[in-house]
């Protein structure tokens, strides 16, 4: 079973395929999470986001492996479990600088399909149903008002101790979400045949629901992963 999960920032994609993942005894794969790790290793050597030929010339010096501990995710940049700190507001801006990279999307390529082969997975991301698995059983299209996912980043930030403004996050969230539309490769836009599903009006338990009713009724009401 392959689930795809593609959307802007803030969709709610994580809480979700989290949930669904559980529901389904099926493997989540977080690949934002990837973009991030690169991110941060580039950002770590000082590069800035807007120096492409900085960041190609990180990628031999990047290992990144991900592992499955107690159902969850981690990924480890040369060995180091990096935990929360990928997720900082700046690492966000550098992730969606280093994804618009296609050297950086061929590095991560393979990582990503070789986990789908040997699991069942609902993965989110941006490119899923459009190039990671473009077979997907299900491909959805997730997305909610800008203001509702800045909204829910901000609280997401706070829960886990990092303080954000609603209105940087918003501000940041706008020039992301127009980064990743609008790049060259791999842009985030709907597969043709993903379903769209618009999350503004509805909770994480609809949602989730809603995304399982689509695994049953894909693999034919009997869902066997
Ligand atoms: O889902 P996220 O916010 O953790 O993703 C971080 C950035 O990585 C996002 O701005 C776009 C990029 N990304 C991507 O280009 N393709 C993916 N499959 C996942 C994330």
């Amino acid at each position: 079973m392959q689930i795809a999960i593609d959307g802007p920032s803030g969709a709610g994609k994580s809480s979700v395929a989290k949930a669904v993942a559980k529901e389904l005894g099926i493997v989540y794969v977080d690949t934002g999470a990837l973009y991030r790790t690169v991110g941060y290793f580039v950002r770590s050597r000082g590069i800035a986001r807007e120096d492409r030929a900085g960041i190609v010339s990180c990628l031999p010096h990047i290992n990144i492996e991900v592992r499955y501990e107690n159902g969850a995710q981690h990924v480890y940049l040369n060995g180091e479990d990096l935990g929360d700190r990928i997720r900082e507001p700046e690492i966000s801006m550098y992730a969606s600088a280093v994804s618009a990279v296609p050297a950086v999307r061929e590095f991560l390529l393979d990582t990503q399909r070789r986990i789908a082969e040997t699991n069942s997975v609902i993965m989110d991301g941006r490119d899923i149903g459009t190039v990671i698995l473009p077979h997907a059983d299900v491909k959805i299209f997730l997305t909610a008002s800008i203001e509702a996912r800045a909204m829910r980043r901000t609280k997401e930030l706070a829960e886990k101790g990092i303080d954000a403004r609603f209105e940087d996050v918003l501000r940041e969230m706008r020039e992301r979400d127009d980064n990743d539309r609008n790049r060259a490769v791999a842009p985030a836009v709907a597969a043709p045949d993903a379903i769209p599903m618009d999350n503004s009006e509805m909770t994480v338990e609809e949602c989730t629901a809603a995304v399982i009713a689509l695994a049953k009724r894909a693999a034919g009401g009997v869902l066997s992963v």
